[in-house]
């Protein structure tokens, strides 16, 4: 598939949204849409464009000097299995590199929840070197255990 990198890039959130809604499976509460929203705005985001069009995007939080977080990314439906959430990653940890940072972590809904779709989102971050770390059932909620995966950069 042909598309090209763009970022870091502030302001992002207009392109990145509906993306976001295009994957009501994992993005379809109205109030965490409108969160990530306000947050990509201030977080450094890189895109994946195909003709001026934005097919995915990632935005990173850095926590400290060594650690950042993939925050959130998404591939809409019709572009996913083509390579672009690995270019994606890439390019993000090629920035955060540059930055001297140490571990990348990304959290997500962990295996005690069976959700094919998540299992799917844990295959990519493993394809992509992430392993996971610890499940916590404190940071979200007992329903949704949360998956803290982490990479040495
Ligand atoms: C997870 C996601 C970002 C991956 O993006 P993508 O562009 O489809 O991923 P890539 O094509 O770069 O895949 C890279 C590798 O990850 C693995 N992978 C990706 N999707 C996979 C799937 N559905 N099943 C199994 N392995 C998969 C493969 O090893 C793949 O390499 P290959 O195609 O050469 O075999 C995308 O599927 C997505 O947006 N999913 C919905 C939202 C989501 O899960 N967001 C993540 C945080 S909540």
């Amino acid at each position: 598939m042909d598309f090209k990198i763009e970022g870091p890039l502030l302001k992002q959130s207009s392109v990145c949204v509906p993306i976001l809604r295009t994957s009501p499976d994992w993005f379809g509460i109205e109030e965490a849409i409108l969160n990530y929203e306000r947050e990509i705005e201030h977080l450094p985001t890189f895109l994946a464009k195909a003709d001026g069009s934005v097919l995915g995007f990632l935005s990173l939080k850095q926590h400290n000097p060594f650690s950042s977080e993939i925050h959130v990314m998404a591939v809409h439906p019709s572009a996913q299995r083509g390579g672009i959430g690995r270019a994606l990653v890439a390019a993000a940890e090629v920035h955060a590199r540059g930055l001297g940072v140490e571990y990348m972590q990304v959290k997500t809904l962990g295996p005690s929840r069976l959700d094919e779709g998540y299992a799917r989102t844990r295959t990519f971050y493993e394809a992509m070197g992430f392993r996971p770390l610890e499940e916590f059932k404190q940071i979200w909620d007992e329903n949704n255990p949360c998956l803290v995966m982490v990479k040495r950069m």
